[in-house]
């Protein structure tokens, strides 16, 4: 009897077709969105949907932790109240996503402790779930939101790119994984792994842009005014939701994104040749039904809603403010917004003249340097703890840049900076008088609330 069990356990092995050697360990996923806001609606559309491919494909909650604000399915603005979409028309991502860490839980702070399997650090906080992975295990990490050059965003405060590498280099050393893939949208996203992550610690990743460059919004909703996607998730959950994971592997689906991504560089980091695996070790090795099947699958058409309708994130609150112009129909409406957008350019003038000044403090006086400083831009950061500390600064005396995330398009005159051999007291010596505030306070958000009954923030 005993026998007969086992050869059938072989034969639904086999019949699964997988092919990875099974090493007994489990597979654990975390998934962050780290912005809040209407503006943003797209993050956290994004990483719900990276639940459902996960909970299709297996993935038992118990082993999945999300983290986003939840401030977007009853939001007021919300036209389907409880429902989130991740493409026009699409299904509802949101039912039974797990509320693991939400609202003020959603910090750098806690989404390294989750990641690492710090369970004490997180007791009584959210649902106090963390990976509790071993050596044999696998982990699949999302990460989407706002980023700048080694920076990646949370609603509150941001993360940098050395806090992030230090803690998965950590991680291996105490065997807390035996594989784990990354997969992170945000503008520089490449900049969190570049020269950071180690090519030999069993970590493979992916981000949607390079180090210089921003990713992309798309999708955007006339109804819910705002954009439902971001264009690297969106081709690579479109793909995952259309193949078969025991038949797709990492490369497979590196290549097709980075071919079917065209308005930004798809990139992959650390140790590549993880990517010969299927993508069912780390999404889930169950085959999801022809019905769910069904549901998720995106429509392939001639022409790609996506690409045609993709922005650079940083554009998204001018692109979103005027398409609400195109369409209002009453006068003083279409002046309110008008008036909001007004604001907003304003306020990123501001945004940029400040570092500007900044910088040419920090030059001395020298128009030539400052200048040189400012307009280089694509510098890769080798002096971290000049740009950190310096950024730091940028964001506790200027400007908040979770708050404020044109604030993080100005970052790279920073990095020039450093690069040049400036210290951080050169830049955080300045006299508060160098930023001129508008009249408002201390840190600027990027608009000013407007008048309608909708209100638009861009964080
Ligand atoms: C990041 O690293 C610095 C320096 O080691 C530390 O002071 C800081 O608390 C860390 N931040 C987080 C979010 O862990
Ligand atoms: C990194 O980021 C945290 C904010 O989360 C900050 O407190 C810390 O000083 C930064 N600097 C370094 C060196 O990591
Ligand atoms: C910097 O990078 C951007 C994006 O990759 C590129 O468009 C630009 O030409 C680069 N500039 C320089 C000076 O290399």
């Amino acid at each position: 009897m005993k026998w007969l069990a086992l050869l059938a356990a072989a034969a639904v092995v086999a019949l699964s077709g997988a092919q990875d050697t099974d090493d007994g360990g489990e597979l654990w996923a975390v998934l962050v969105a780290g912005s809040n806001t209407w503006f943003n609606y797209r993050h956290q559309a994004d990483v719900c949907h990276a639940y459902q491919i996960l909970h299709q494909h297996g993935v038992p909650d118990d082993h999945i932790i999300v983290m986003m604000v939840d401030d977007i399915a009853h939001n007021e603005e919300n036209p389907t109240p409880g429902v989130i979409i991740n493409r026009p028309g699409g299904p509802d991502v949101y039912k039974g996503v797990p509320k693991d860490y939400t609202g003020d839980d959603v910090t750098p702070e806690n989404f390294l402790k989750v990641l690492s399997g710090d369970v004490e650090g997180m007791k009584g906080v959210g649902s106090g779930k963390v990976v509790r992975s071993g050596p044999n295990d696998r982990i699949f990490l999302n990460m989407v939101d706002h980023g700048a050059p080694g920076i990646f965003a949370f609603p509150y405060d941001y993360l940098n790119a050395t806090n992030l590498t230090d803690t998965i280099i950590g991680m291996h050393r105490d065997q807390k994984f035996g594989e784990m893939v990354m997969y992170v949208e945000s503008c520089e996203s490449g900049s969190l792994f570049h020269n950071l992550l180690p090519k030999d610690i069993m970590v493979y990743a992916l981000s949607a842009s390079s180090p210089n460059q921003h990713s992309y919004a798309c999708y955007l909703d006339t109804d819910r005014d705002t954009y439902l996607g971001d264009v690297f998730s969106i081709k690579w959950m479109e793909d995952t939701d259309r193949e078969n994971l025991h038949h797709e592997t990492l490369k497979k689906q590196f290549k097709l994104v980075r071919k079917e991504v065209t308005t930004s560089t798809v990139m992959h980091w650390g140790e590549i040749r993880l990517d010969r695996q299927h993508l069912s070790k780390f999404m889930g090795k169950r085959q999801a039904s022809r019905s769910q099947q069904d549901v998720y699958l995106p429509i392939r058409g001639e022409d790609d809603p996506c690409l045609e309708s993709a922005v650079p994130s940083p554009d998204v609150p001018v692109a979103i403010l005027k398409s609400r112009i195109r369409r209002a129909k009453e006068v003083a409406e279409v002046d309110a917004l008008k008036e909001e957008l007004r604001h907003l350019r304003m306020n990123r003038v501001i945004v940029k003249v400040a570092m500007t000044r900044i910088i040419s403090h920090v030059a001395g006086g020298a128009p030539r340097m400052a200048s040189l400083l400012v307009a280089s831009g694509n510098h890769t950061i080798t002096r971290w703890p000049c740009y950190t500390a310096s950024v730091r600064a940028f964001h506790d005396h200027c400007f908040h840049l979770a708050k404020n995330p044109y604030a993080l398009r100005v970052l790279k005159p920073v990095i020039s900076m450093c690069e040049h051999g400036y210290k951080a007291e050169d830049f955080t010596a300045l006299p508060s008088s160098y930023v001129t505030r508008p009249a408002s306070g201390h840190r600027v958000k990027e608009r000013k609330r407007g008048e309608g009954n909708r209100r638009m923030r861009e964080r």
